[in-house]
């Protein structure tokens, strides 16, 4: 049996250890917002130093900014705001004005679903976003990475938000060994303990900015990490070894056929069905995805129109529960059934690959 002079001794170590991880906590929180406010990006939705972010511009931004780059929302969020100002006027716009404007970004579901959250905020809650994460989350197309960001950013609650830019910060901070996803409670453990209640809209898109621009899954910019010198990755000289994922090799791998269809410069594009993978976005005809490889007469059994179709060969594409391979045709033929002339730009990234694919 211990003494009670050891039990007292290990509380006391124990109290001086969290002292210590909240000292730490401190000290890394300091530095990164100090990095923030000199190196963070300038974005239209974003409240200058010292200003209040406007909740409505919050929320439009995070709803446009999931699943989708920086770079491919800006013009976006600029028509919406242009021509719907404030809640109480994207609430009065009918479903078919707003989802001509989101045309091209994917995802309609999300236009939905704004559409009717922009009304529930409007009628229910007098035009005003509920300031809590709990709350927000009620609202339709906000789940847990979108309410806590917007309460952050727009309410100053102390949440973290949580997505793969920062998952991958916190398992090299901490070298996280459990591979994705099986890790991903653990990650959002990790950053949940960081939180500060100083500044928290700074502190969680400073920790968007890093995972962005300095802590990026290749080539992290260790130099100039403001956090390089509590990053146990950095210490162990092994950045690029984390976030640990399942070897590709146990991901299962699937096989499937994409029609690229071209005419003058164009592709044609089809809608993916609502529901299932990458559902409701932008993509080319494909044939089914399944467990083995296509040969070409079953490929050309399956194209979305006759002609002479010619393969370009293959890419691949890694998917978090498969990889999956798609062999590449194309011709320059009449197609058939719903879809649209388009280009790459607005493209997920595994048909964006299919539509550059060269011979
Ligand atoms: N990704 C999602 N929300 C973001 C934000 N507010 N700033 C930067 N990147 C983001």
């Amino acid at each position: 049996m211990p003494s009670d002079r050891g039990i007292k001794k290990r509380r006391l170590d124990s109290a001086d250890s969290k002292a210590a991880a909240s000292r730490d906590g401190a000290a890394l929180a300091a530095s990164l917002l100090a990095w923030y406010d000199r190196h963070r990006r300038r974005m239209p939705w974003r409240a200058l130093p010292g200003e209040r972010a406007d909740p409505y511009k919050v929320w439009l931004s995070e709803i446009m900014l999931q699943q989708t780059t920086v770079a491919a929302v800006g013009p976006y969020f600029a028509r919406f705001l242009a021509r719907f100002p404030s809640v109480r006027a994207l609430a009065a716009a009918t479903l078919d004005e707003v989802l001509a404007l989101w045309q091209g970004l994917g995802y309609y579901a999300r236009a939905r679903n704004m559409h009717r959250a922009a009304r529930i905020v409007a009628h229910e809650h007098g035009g005003r976003f509920p300031d809590t994460a709990e709350a927000l989350r009620k609202l339709p197309g906000i789940g847990d990475y979108t309410g806590a960001a917007i309460a952050a950013i727009a309410f100053g609650r102390p949440e973290a938000a949580v997505d793969g830019n920062v998952e991958r910060v916190m398992a090299r901070l901490h070298a996280v060994e459990t591979p994705l996803p099986g890790a991903k409670a653990e990650l959002r453990a990790l950053a949940a303990g960081l939180v500060t209640t100083d500044r928290p809209g700074d502190w969680a898109q400073a920790l968007m900015d890093l995972g962005a621009t300095v802590c990026t899954p290749k080539a992290p910019r260790c130099d100039a990490c403001p956090l390089s010198k509590t990053c146990a990755a950095f210490a162990a000289g092994a950045s690029e070894r984390y976030p640990r994922r399942l070897a590709k090799a146990e991901r299962p791998r699937r096989y499937g056929v994409v029609y690229r269809i071209e005419r003058d410069g164009a592709i044609w594009l089809v809608r993916r069905p609502e529901k299932g993978l990458l559902a409701g976005m932008a993509a080319l005809p494909t044939s089914d995805w399944r467990d083995s490889p296509w040969g070409a007469a079953e490929a050309l059994a399956q194209a979305p129109a006759h002609g002479a179709w010619r393969k370009l060969g293959a890419v691949r594409h890694v998917f978090t529960h498969f990889a999956l391979t798609l062999d590449v045709y194309a011709a320059a033929v009449e197609p058939s059934g719903e879809g649209w002339w388009g280009d790459a730009d607005a493209l997920p990234t595994v048909f964006k690959k299919a539509a550059l694919a060269v011979d």
